[in-house]
C-alpha cells in the first residue's frame, strides 16, 4: 500500500493537461458489448476503474487489444459466458453497466449486486425495475441479479423516480437493441450520458431529446451494432479538481484539454468566491482572488453543482473568509472527508446533510486517510496549504480516478512523494 507525502505552502503554477473522463469511459466500455465486430475507444484515462472494467469484459470473453495506454479495441463477437462475478463487481459498482447491454444483446446475464460503498448504500433498484419494464425476468439469488429476456427486450416508458446517471446509461444501452421505442423521463443529462447517446446515434440508433431529461430511443430489434470509433470527452471532475488547486493556492493555473461548458457550475462558484476564470477554446485559466469569500453549495444533478466536487470545495472553504455552507443532496454519507480535514485543523460542523466550514484557519500537516475517490483529492488540496508535511494513506482510492496525479502535481511545483507504507 502506498501513501503520498506532501510538503505544504510551496509555490505552484504553470499548466496541467486533463485526461479522458472516467465516468464516460465506463459506460462507453460497457457499450462495446453491443457491437458485432469491434468498438475502438481513444483518450481513455489510465486509471484503475477503467482497468477493472476492461478486466470484466475480458472475463466475459471479449477480445481486447490495447493500442497504447489510452487507446483500446474491444471485440464482443462472442462471449464465453455472461456472469459478472462478485469479486470484480464489488471492486467497482459501475460494473452494473454491463447489465443493460448483456440483456439486450445476449438476452441473459448474471450480475453481482454491487453492494454499498463509502459514500452510501448505492442501490441499483431503479436499474432492475427498468429492465423488468422492458420485459426482462429478474430474480435476486445469492447476491446476484439473475436476468433473462428470451424474446429480447422491448421498448417501454421508463420514468425514473430519482435521476440516476448509470441507470439512464443502462437503459440507453438496453433500449438500443430492444424492439420498439423506449421513452426515458427524468433521465440524467450529464455530459457523460450525452457522449453515450452520441455514440449510439453514430452507430445507427435514432435518439430524440439528447441532452434533455426526456429521451426517446428507437431500438433496432436486436441487431448488433456495426463497428465504431470514439474518443472519450475530457474529465470535468479532474479539471474541476485542478481548478480548486489553483484556487486554494490562490495562484494562476492553466488547465488544458477541457470543455468549458461542462465546468460552468464550477467556474460560476469559483467566480462567486472571488476568482477570475478565463477560457479560450479548450483551455481554462484561473486567476487569484483579492479576497476569498465564504460560499454556499447544494449538490444537484447536472448542470447543477456536482456532488463529485463537494469534497474539493469543502477543502477550499477552509481558506475562505467567513463560514461556508455545503449541503450534500445526492448521497447519504458523502462527508467521510470531514473528520480527516478536521485532523488537519479544519473547523467543520455537521448537521445531517449540511456541513458548516469556518474559514480563515491555518491548517497543519498530519497523517490522514483517504476514504473514497473524491475525498482523497480534498485531502491533497488541504495538504497544499497546510504547514509542514501531510501523509495521505490508502491512496488506492485516488488511483481509481486520477491519472498520474503525482506526476501532474510535481509538474506544477507541488513537493510530493509516493512512498510505501512501512513493512509493506
Ligand atoms: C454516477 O454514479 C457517477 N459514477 C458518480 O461518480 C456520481 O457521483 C453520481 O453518478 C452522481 O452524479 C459513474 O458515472 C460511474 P446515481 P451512479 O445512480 O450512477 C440513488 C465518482 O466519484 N439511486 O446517479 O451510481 C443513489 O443512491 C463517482 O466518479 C437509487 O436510489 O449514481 C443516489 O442517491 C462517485 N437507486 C442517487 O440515486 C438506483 O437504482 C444518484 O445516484 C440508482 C441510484
Amino acid at each position: 500500500m502506498d501513501y503520498l507525502k506532501i510538503l505544504g505552502r510551496q509555490n505552484i503554477g504553470g499548466s496541467v493537461s486533463i485526461g479522458g473522463a472516467k465516468n464516460s469511459a465506463l459506460p462507453v466500455l460497457a457499450s462495446a458489448l453491443l457491437y458485432e465486430d469491434f468498438l475502438e475507444i481513444g483518450n481513455l484515462p489510465d486509471v484503475a476503474d477503467v482497468k477493472t472494467l476492461v478486466r470484466l469484459l475480458e472475463y466475459l470473453g471479449c477480445g481486447v487489444e490495447w493500442k497504447n495506454e489510452h487507446q483500446i479495441k474491444i471485440s464482443a463477437q462472442r462471449l464465453v459466458h455472461t456472469k459478472a462475478t462478485y469479486d470484480i463487481v464489488r471492486k467497482m459498482r459501475a460494473s452494473i453497466l454491463v447489465l443493460g447491454p448483456l440483456l439486450s444483446r445476449f438476452r441473459k446475464c448474471e450480475v453481482s449486486l454491487p453492494g454499498g460503498c463509502a459514500i452510501g448504500a448505492r442501490p441499483v433498484d431503479l436499474h432492475i425495475k427498468a429492465m423488468e419494464k422492458m420485459g426482462a425476468e429478474i430474480l435476486i439469488e445469492n447476491g446476484y441479479i439473475v436476468a433473462k429476456a428470451p424474446q429480447g427486450l422491448r421498448g417501454a416508458h421508463i420514468s425514473f423516480d430519482k435521476i440516476t446517471v448509470t441507470g439512464t446509461e443502462n437503459v440507453l444501452m438496453a433500449a438500443a437493441l430492444a424492439k420498439g421505442e423506449t421513452k426515458i423521463t427524468n433521465a440524467a443529462k450529464e455530459p457523460e450520458v450525452v457522449q453515450l447517446c452520441r455514440l449510439l446515434e453514430q452507430s445507427g440508433i435514432k435518439i430524440d431529446g439528447i441532452g434533455t431529461d426526456t429521451l426517446v430511443v428507437y431500438g433496432n430489434g436486436g441487431e448488433p451494432l456495426k463497428n465504431a470509433q470514439v474518443d472519450i470527452i475530457p474529465d470535468r471532475i479532474e479539471a474541476g479538481t485542478y481548478m480548486c488547486i489553483g484556487a486554494i493556492m490562490n495562484t494562476p493555473l492553466c488547465i488544458e484539454n477541457v470543455i468549458p461548458e461542462h465546468l460552468q457550475s464550477i467556474s460560476d462558484k469559483l467566480e462567486e468566491i472571488g476568482f477570475t476564470i478565463n477560457t479560450r477554446d479548450n483551455i481554462l485559466e484561473i486567476l487569484p482572488a483579492k479576497k476569498m469569500q465564504a460560499f454556499e453549495i447544494i449538490t444537484t444533478e447536472y448542470p447543477g453543482f456536482p456532488t463529485d466536487m463537494q469534497a474539493q470545495f469543502m477543502a477550499l472553504a477552509t481558506q475562505c473568509d467567513g463560514t461556508s455552507v455545503i449541503e450534500e443532496r445526492l448521497f447519504e454519507n458523502r462527508f467521510m472527508h470531514v473528520s480527516e480535514l478536521q485532523r488537519l485543523g479544519a473547523h467543520i460542523s455537521l448537521k445531517g446533510k449540511v456541513a458548516q466550514v469556518k474559514g480563515g484557519e491555518n491548517l497543519r500537516g498530519a497523517d490522514v486517510m483517504a476514504t473514497d475517490l473524491r475525498a482523497s483529492s480534498a485531502l491533497i488540496l488541504a495538504a497544499l496549504v497546510a504547514d509542514g508535511y501531510t501523509q495521505i494513506h490508502r491512496i488506492y482510492h485516488l488511483d481509481r480516478g486520477y491519472e498520474k496525479i503525482q506526476e501532474k502535481l510535481s509538474k506544477i511545483g507541488v513537493k510530493v512523494e509516493r512512498l510505501k507504507e512501512w513493512g509493506r
